[in-house]
């Protein structure tokens, strides 16, 4: 269904070369090819201002779970401005949709995971558990109790503290110099970590050792946490061996590690269940979550605690001097109980499942044995079609080909958005997909491997 044409794409595109920065973009490349202008959504389907049509097929950034165009959700937040669009929760303020909100998601995170502390971000969301993590060996009388550890690949957002936490070199270059007190291990990534090509038992062996390594090289009494996706998203779509979690929670408890579980993109359905931590069964101390709290309607994200965390917090009488003007914005809040609502009555989670088995199948059909193509792996919804240059040595495709250029134009010239890179192509749909627009991103993909790879 194309659209009237209601805007002037090349004015725009001249307005955003003069006036945008446009993150994790290539700006120089940006400033020759003009953005690509979406101005209209409806379901998993998004139009650019000429009127074509593309499917989402990376749900904005992972986060419009319920898809676009939902009318519930502006009624959510007009209803909310109309009744008061703005109070604080510092100094003891707080609104009912910030508290219902609250509730609802502690009835949902499963254990004791039932104290939230909200941001408008996944970076914020992470800066608050880490800066937490420390707080807490602050108030149990063991403050050298600072460093963080975190996995290779691993992405917690762009903020200073959040940033440390990441493991992709590539955010960091430019940046320093970061903050101290941070420590990476491998991250469960059987293609190309499981250099030895272990059994799965094996590799999990391996990574548990290092853990167990590195936690005597730095010293238990030095650390705090450690923060991990249950589902790597932007490192790769890294998805654990099934075991992964079970070996990595106990050595933690046994060194009295707090555990943060970054929920930002796994939660709220994404990997077949509400949460990462459920489709892989473990029991963080802290969680952060963002993104799919509100499918992206509005800015909403937070820290969710253990009734062991925040007691601790609660015993002294002292203030918890941490939290940003927006935390608990109630017209967040207000879309997102509504929008948690769809999750649950829509049972989003579970078509995140059943959808992302079939889109595994349909790529590892379709393209599965190309001779570029080295893995197709995914969890629900969270996908991606990783190249080699040579499927025996796993090397990697040469970066000066510019082959995640050429493919995005590939796709988008088909009809599809996904995020194209030399290393892959990562699919994340939002969670209402049908099988239908499963084979058309499937079909999408492998045509346009197939036109730029040969
Ligand atoms: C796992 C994870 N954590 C944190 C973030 C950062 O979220 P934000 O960009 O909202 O700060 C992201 C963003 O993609 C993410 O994927």
């Amino acid at each position: 269904m194309a659209v009237a044409q209601t805007h002037n794409t090349a004015e725009l595109v001249a307005k955003d070369k003069a006036h945008m920065v446009h993150p994790v973009t290539n700006i120089k490349q940006v400033l020759e090819t003009g953005p690509l202008v979406l101005s209209r959504g409806e379901g998993v389907y998004l139009w650019d201002t000429d009127g074509k049509r593309y499917i989402d097929g990376f749900a904005g950034l992972w986060n419009v779970n319920v898809g676009h165009g939902r009318h519930e959700l502006a009624v959510a937040a007009a209803e909310q401005i109309d009744e008061v669009a703005f109070v604080p929760t510092f100094f003891g303020l707080s609104s009912p949709a910030a508290i219902d909100l609250s509730a609802k998601l502690a009835e949902l995170f499963p254990g004791d995971l039932n104290h939230i502390h909200f941001a408008s971000g996944g970076a914020e969301a992470n800066e608050s558990a880490l800066k937490i993590a420390r707080y807490y060996w602050f108030l149990k009388g063991q403050p050298e109790k600072i460093k963080i550890i975190s996995r290779k690949q691993g992405y917690h957002g762009i903020a200073m503290g959040a940033l440390a936490a990441t493991g992709i070199p590539t955010y960091h270059q430019g940046f320093g110099p970061g903050v101290p007190g941070y420590v990476h291990v491998s991250a469960p990534y059987d293609y190309r970590v499981n250099v030895d090509n272990l059994d799965e038992d094996g590799f999990v062996a391996q990574l548990a050792n290092e853990l167990e390594e590195t936690i005597a090289r730095e010293g238990a009494d030095t650390i705090a946490a450690m923060i991990g996706e249950p589902v790597q998203g932007a490192g790769g779509v890294i998805v654990p061996p099934a075991k992964y979690w079970d070996a990595i929670t106990p050595i933690l408890k046994k060194h009295n590690i707090l555990l943060i579980a970054d929920e930002v993109i796994c939660g709220f359905g994404r990997t077949g269940s509400m949460f990462g931590m459920e489709t892989y069964n473990f029991q963080p101390d802290i969680a952060s979550f963002a993104k799919g709290v509100t499918s992206g309607y509005i800015p909403l994200g937070g820290t969710v605690l253990s009734d062991e965390v925040f007691n601790t917090m609660a015993e002294p009488d002292r203030m918890f001097m941490h939290g940003f003007t927006y935390s608990g914005h109630p017209v967040a809040c207000a879309v997102g109980i509504r929008n948690i609502q769809i999750i649950e009555d829509e049972n989003l989670a579970a078509n995140a499942g059943a959808m992302g088995e079939y889109l595994l199948g349909a790529l590892q059909g379709q393209i599965g044995d190309h001779p570029n193509v080295g893995q197709v792996r995914g969890k629900g919804l969270m996908l991606i079609v990783e190249f080699a240059a040579n499927r025996e040595t796993k090397g990697k495709l040469d970066p000066a080909k510019n082959y995640g250029g050429k493919l995005q134009d590939a796709t988008r010239k088909r009809g599809l958005i996904v995020r194209c890179s030399n290393d892959g192509i990562a699919i994340a749909p939002p969670l209402i997909i049908s099988k239908d627009q499963c084979d058309e991103v499937a079909g999408t993909i492998a045509e346009s491997i197939k036109e730029v790879l040969g």
